[in-house]
């Protein structure tokens, strides 16, 4: 269950006798590693305490919409867009006919029309409530919005009688949900990143660079292995660990990153540019330190224009799925979407650089998907976050 490792998980509990075991699914996510935070219904109060799940989970349990407290510590979009992935369990029918068409009458269904990522469900009821026309109607409409369904199992119920309709077992459903981290839509396809700056030399002691730190197209990397993707990165100087799934290369220079990934493009289904690579290097490189000869001096430093990776990429005769960033200071859409065309591109993510909170060397980005069909904005969120959205999207189109 490595893949729950670190992940913010949202639990929600709703009214049902299967309450209780929603405990036992606390103690298993944190036994993984995962964080867990638990939004419970008015209804499932009856069934279990809140203060039991603040205990298992560690943290705070959210009960109400109109709680000032809650909503001032961490309000329903917020608590949406902590998660990584949202589980309901117990889920009766009444949510799941609620999540079918949209409600936002409790913090429980609000937390899951403004959630953007995966979901899981794991239905609990009365046989006869479970086998009904409108319940099975409603779990197919849910299967096809991508919801994972985890059991009903079948047996004796509490209310006497015997059928399907029971909570699937705990671990049952850890393992359901850990298939949205490990589903493997990148299988058996290759994917090639590039990540962090390029530095270009001007004399033995100095050189010119950028203000990337890799994080961005580490996360991707990560995303890419959890999807299954055989991942090869080529990365600038960064202070980032190496990742231990994906087969690494170390860069310095904009031409160096070229000729790897010249050599590594062929084979590979999806090319994905994060690295911020320098337009330009000094036309020569002095062998000597520069001397700083008078005070007051000044020199002039001659500058080539490097070779654009993305652009060559996109010439090759059968050119893998192409993804580009365009990092802009203004006009983002209009800018992005000139470089999606003049590359050539299947995708291209923009980001806004002027703004200090996200982009270059924060933990955090905001950006807008574009193709030549469609926009989407992603609103700020961590880049793990935001890569796994990414990688996501990518698997789609594939
Ligand atoms: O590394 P972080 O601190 O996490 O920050 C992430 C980031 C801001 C660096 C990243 O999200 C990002 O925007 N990367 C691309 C930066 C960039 O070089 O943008 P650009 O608009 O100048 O280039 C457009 C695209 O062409 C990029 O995909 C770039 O990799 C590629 N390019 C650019 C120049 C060049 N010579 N060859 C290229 O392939």
């Amino acid at each position: 269950m490595e893949s729950l490792k670190n992940k913010n998980i949202l639990l929600g509990v709703t009214g049902g006798i299967a309450a209780y075991k929603s405990a036992e699914i606390v103690r298993g996510l944190k036994k993984v590693g995962s964080n867990v935070r638990v939004v419970m219904t008015k209804s499932s109060k009856e069934f279990i305490t809140p203060l039991t799940m603040q205990t298992l989970s560690g943290n705070k349990v959210f009960t109400d919409f109109i709680d000032e407290e809650s909503e001032a510590a961490m309000g329903h979009i917020e608590l949406a867009k902590w998660a990584d992935v949202v589980l309901i369990a117990p889920c009766t029918a009444d949510t799941i006919s609620r999540l079918v068409i949209g409600r936002g009458n409790d913090l429980l269904a609000a937390i899951v029309l403004a959630f953007e990522g995966p979901l899981t469900i794991a239905p609990a009821m009365n046989q006869a409530m479970w086998r009904d026309q409108s319940t099975q109607e409603n779990i197919k409409k849910l299967i096809k919005k991508g919801f994972l369904i985890s059991g009903p199992s079948s047996g004796d119920q509490a209310c006497g009688d015997n059928g399907p309709g029971r909570m699937e077992e705990p671990k049952k459903i850890i393992k359901t949900l850990s298939k949205h981290f490990t589903a493997g839509r990148l299988k058996d396809k290759t994917v090639l990143i590039t990540a962090g700056p390029t530095i270009e030399p001007i004399d033995p002691v100095r050189f010119i660079s950028n203000r990337s730190s890799g994080k961005m197209g580490y996360a991707l990397v990560e995303a890419a292995v959890e999807e299954g993707a055989e991942v090869i990165l080529i990365s600038g100087p960064v202070n980032l660990n190496r990742p231990n799934k994906a087969y690494f290369y170390n860069i310095k220079t904009a031409q160096d990153m070229y000729e790897k990934v010249m050599h590594h493009i062929k084979g590979s289904d999806v090319y994905i540019g994060a690295a911020a690579v320098s337009d330009f290097s000094p036309s020569s490189i002095k062998s000597r330190k520069i001397k700083k000869n008078s005070k007051g001096s000044s020199i002039n430093l001659k500058m080539k224009e490097n070779k654009d990776i993305l652009l060559e990429v996109s010439r090759l005769k059968k050119k893998p799925f192409l993804v580009g960033f365009a990092a802009e200071t203004e006009n983002l859409l209009l800018n992005a979407k000139e470089k999606l065309l003049k590359k050539n591109l299947d995708l291209i993510i923009g980001n806004d650089i002027s703004k200090s909170d996200i982009g270059f060397d924060s933990e955090f980005n905001e950006v807008m998907l574009i193709t030549r069909e469609e926009e989407i904005f992603i609103p700020r969120c961590d880049k793990r976050k935001l890569a796994r959205k990414i990688i996501n999207y990518i698997s789609n189109q594939l």
